[in-house]
C-alpha cells in the first residue's frame, strides 16, 4: 500500500485527496520505485483544473527521486537499489512508491541528493531543451539576448543561470521587484518586473532597439502579443506554458509585419520521447548541477499531506525557485 493524493475530478486545490493505493510489481519494461521526494510543477495545476483534461481518477505528479525496489523484464538501465530521479508521463509521482514505465527514470548521480534530483528533473530538462534544442534559425551565440518570462520561478532560475553559463544574456521578468532581484542574483543579465513596468519597451530600450532573438513565454494570455513585439526580425516565439492561461487564437499573417517571425509551442515530453534522448538530456542536465554551474534552489517544502496549500501558493505565485513535496 502506500499513499498518494489522487483527484475524482478536475477543480481547485480541494480536489486534492490524500488516499490510500494498492501498488503491484513491475511489468515489462516497468519499475517499482520508493520515492524519497516529489517534485510540484505547475503542469500538476493544468492536471488538477482541467486546463489539460486528464482520465479520472487521476493520482498528480510528473516528477520525483528515489530508490528503486525492483524492476520488469526488459529493463537494463536500472536494478534494485539504484537511486534514481525522473520527470515522465504518466502522472502518478505524489504518492510513497509507484509502478512506472522505466523509459525516461534515470540513475541519480551520488553528488545529487534526493531533494535536490526531485526538484530539479522536470524544470532542469525543461530548461536543457529550451535553452539547447529550442534556438532560432542560425542558433544562439555568446552575447545574443533572450527573453525568459516567469524568471524567478522553478524553471525560471535554472535558466537564468544557465543561460549565463551559456554567455546569452538573459532578460527576466518576474511580478514583483523582489523576484526581478532574485533572478539578476541567479544570472539574469537584466530584469523587469512586468506587473509595474512595460516590458516591451524596456526590452527595446536594452537591446537599443534591436529586440531579442527568442523569447521563452510560459507564462501565455498575458504576455503573448507584447512579447512578438520583443523580437527580432526571423526571431522565434517559444510558448511553453499557460501560467495566466492560454493565449488567444491569433491570426498567422501577423508575424509578417513584426519580421518574419517564427512561433513554436514546446512541450518536454517531445523531447524525452526514447530513453536514449532523456539519457543525453539529464547528462548534461546532472553535469551542469553537479560542475555547480546550475544551483538548484528549493524555497518551498510541504508534506505530501498539504500538497492542497503547495497548489494554492504556487498558483498565487507565493513561491520561488523549486518545490518539493516531503515523505
Ligand atoms: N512545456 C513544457 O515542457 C514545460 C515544462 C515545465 C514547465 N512548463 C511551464 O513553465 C512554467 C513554469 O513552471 P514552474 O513549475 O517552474 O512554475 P513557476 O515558474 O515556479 O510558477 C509559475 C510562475 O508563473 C508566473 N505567473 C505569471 N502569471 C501568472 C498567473 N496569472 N498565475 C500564476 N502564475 C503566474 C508567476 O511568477 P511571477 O509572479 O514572477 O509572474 C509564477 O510564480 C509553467 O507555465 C509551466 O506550465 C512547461
Amino acid at each position: 500500500m502506500s499513499k498518494a493524493i489522487r483527484i475524482d475530478k478536475h477543480g481547485g486545490p480541494e480536489e486534492l485527496k490524500l488516499v490510500d493505493v494498492q501498488v503491484g510489481d513491475p511489468g515489462p519494461g516497468e519499475i517499482r520505485i520508493r520515492h524519497k521526494a516529489v517534485g510540484l510543477n505547475f503542469i500538476d495545476c493544468y492536471h488538477r483544473s482541467g486546463l489539460y483534461q486528464m482520465p479520472m481518477p487521476l493520482q498528480l505528479g510528473m516528477e520525483a527521486s528515489g530508490i528503486v525496489e525492483a524492476v520488469g523484464t526488459g529493463v537494463t538501465h536500472l536494478k534494485a537499489g539504484d537511486r534514481a530521479a525522473y520527470a515522465s508521463q504518466p502522472p502518478g509521482s505524489y504518492c510513497e512508491v509507484r509502478v512506472m514505465p522505466a523509459k525516461t527514470v534515470c540513475k541519480l548521480p551520488d553528488a545529487i541528493d534526493f531533494d535536490t534530483g526531485a526538484a530539479m528533473m522536470l524544470k532542469g530538462l525543461t530548461a536543457q531543451y529550451l535553452l539547447k534544442r529550442t534556438q532560432p534559425q542560425g542558433g544562439l551565440r555568446e552575447g545574443d539576448f533572450v527573453l525568459f518570462h516567469a524568471a524567478a520561478g522553478g524553471v525560471g532560475l535554472i535558466a537564468c543561470q544557465w543561460a549565463k553559463a551559456m554567455g546569452l544574456q538573459l532578460i527576466g521578468t518576474a511580478g514583483s521587484d523582489a523576484k526581478c532581484a532574485l533572478a539578476k542574483e541567479h544570472g539574469a543579465a537584466h530584469a523587469v518586473n512586468y506587473t509595474t513596468e512595460d516590458f516591451t519597451a524596456r526590452v527595446k530600450e536594452i537591446t537599443g532597439g534591436r529586440g531579442v532573438k527568442v523569447v521563452y513565454d510560459s507564462v501565455g494570455k498575458d504576455t503573448w502579443d507584447k512579447s512578438l513585439d520583443c523580437l527580432q526580425p526571423f526571431g522565434l516565439m517559444a510558448s511553453f506554458g499557460a501560467a495566466s492561461g492560454p493565449p488567444a487564437p491569433f491570426a498567422v499573417g501577423v508575424l509578417a509585419p513584426k519580421g518574419s517571425l517564427y512561433v513554436t509551442r514546446q512541450t518536454l515530453f517531445t523531447h524525452i520521447a526514447t530513453r536514449e534522448a532523456t539519457q543525453e538530456m539529464a547528462n548534461d542536465l546532472f553535469e551542469a548541477v553537479t560542475s555547480g554551474k546550475v544551483r538548484i534552489r528549493i524555497d518551498q517544502r510541504y508534506p505530501l499531506e498539504q500538497v492542497q496549500q503547495a497548489h494554492r501558493d504556487l498558483e498565487a505565485r507565493k513561491t520561488t525557485g523549486s518545490t518539493i513535496l516531503t515523505l
